[in-house]
């Protein structure tokens, strides 16, 4: 059985990659490396023995899509193509609505032309706007701030829209809270191009002296110590959990958002202390203003996932947090 992994040359596609050929998929991986290098998938290959095809190829060019299509049977897409940015999303925001959604607009189109009507597509919690209360439900409303969270949202109603058309389609809109870590190797993770806009890959670089120090954004949050509070989830988790969607859609019918978090909230300052004691480093900081558009707590409810798709995070911020720093140890420089 053959899976397309779009955008499979980056973070996440890269440790999905991994565990579909460590579980007996044969991939083929599309990605325009955009915001990706050739060496993730090298490393990919080393750590599982395995073999797959590679196309560097933008899901804008639907001619060379389309022959990829003609080329192999897929049995289901998994969609994790796209930019990501929020802030570069707000200063250019036709090439997010371009990218995230013309791109995934032909996708879909040669999808059905080519009867691949399986998806996994790679949403965010960000489709939850400024939400009332936490934990996170799937029934809660949506909205966006932000163009980046506006493709996602857009992008959901397409499926949505697309699955009304047509309800052969099956499809499973993943809703990521705050993946972070790396591959237990350290030899794949978060390769961010220039200044880190996250948490995780700024502390990191911060550690490793990179940076001189870590600015918190915002110690008046109505939280535990008044910083933001997130639901980290580590990297390997959150792709098992595709795995477990694709596994579903091979047995039902229907369009179904599920939540990938672990449910535990911790703050940025609970970050920064299990990251130095793990990884015994100290990390210089020092509290500035809120970030704009950010909200005080964020955590999911995944009792959704748990129960459908028998899918639980199972590592906790330790692992996280020396997954994280081993991969930026033994690639200081990313894939560079
Ligand atoms: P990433 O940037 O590392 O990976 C995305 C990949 O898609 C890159 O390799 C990029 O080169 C490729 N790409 C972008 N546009 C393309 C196009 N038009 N054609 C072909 N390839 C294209 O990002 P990631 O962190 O691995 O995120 C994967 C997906 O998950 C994205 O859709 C992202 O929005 C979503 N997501 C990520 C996070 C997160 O925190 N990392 C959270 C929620 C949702
Ligand atoms: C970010 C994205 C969001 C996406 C989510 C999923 C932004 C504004 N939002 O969310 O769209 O769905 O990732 O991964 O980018 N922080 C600092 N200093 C820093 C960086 C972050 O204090 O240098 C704080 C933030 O204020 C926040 C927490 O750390 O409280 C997490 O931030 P980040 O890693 O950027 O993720 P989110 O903002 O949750």
């Amino acid at each position: 059985m053959s899976i397309l992994v779009t955008g499979g040359a980056g973070y996440i596609g890269s440790h999905a990659a991994i565990e579909l050929l460590k579980t007996g998929y044969d991939i083929v991986i599309v990605d325009n490396l955009s915001n990706s290098n050739l060496e993730s998938l090298n490393r990919v290959k080393e750590l599982t023995g395995k073999n797959f095809i590679f196309y560097k190829c933008d899901l804008l060019e639907r001619d060379e899509l389309n022959t990829i299509f003609e080329n192999h049977s897929f049995e289901a897409v998994m969609h994790f193509a796209g930019l990501k940015a929020v802030g570069e999303s707000v200063e250019v925001p036709l090439m997010y609505y371009h990218n995230n959604i013309a791109g995934t607009i032909n996708l879909c189109e040669l999808m059905a032309k080519h009867d691949v009507k399986k998806l996994v597509f790679s949403s965010s919690a960000t489709v939850y706007g400024h939400p009332d209360s936490v934990p996170i439900d799937e029934s809660f409303p949506l909205s966006a701030t932000n163009p980046y969270g506006r493709t996602k949202l857009m992008i959901e109603e397409i499926l949505r829209d697309l699955h009304i058309s047509d309800s052969t389609w099956r499809i499973a809109l993943l809703r990521y809270f705050n993946p972070i870590g790396a591959h237990e190797s350290g030899s794949i993770g978060e390769n961010p191009n220039g200044i880190p806009n996250n948490l995780m890959p700024y502390v990191t670089q911060v550690a490793i002296g990179k940076r001189e120090k870590l600015s918190i954004f915002g110690n008046d949050y109505n939280t535990h110590d008044g910083t933001g509070v997130r639901d980290f989830i580590h990297v390997t988790d959150l792709v098992k959990g595709h795995l477990k969607a694709l596994e579903y859609l091979e047995k039902n019918n229907g369009i179904e958002a599920f939540n990938l978090g672990t449910g535990r909230g911790y703050s940025v300052m609970d970050l920064i202390n299990t990251f130095s004691s793990i990884n015994k480093k100290e990390i210089p900081f020092q509290f500035v203003d809120r970030r704009p558009g950010d909200i005080g707590s964020c955590y999911a409810n995944p009792t959704k996932a748990e129960k459908v798709l028998s899918w639980r995070a199972e590592k906790d911020l330790k692992d996280m947090c020396t997954d994280s720093w081993k991969w930026q140890t033994q690639n200081p420089n990313g894939y560079n």
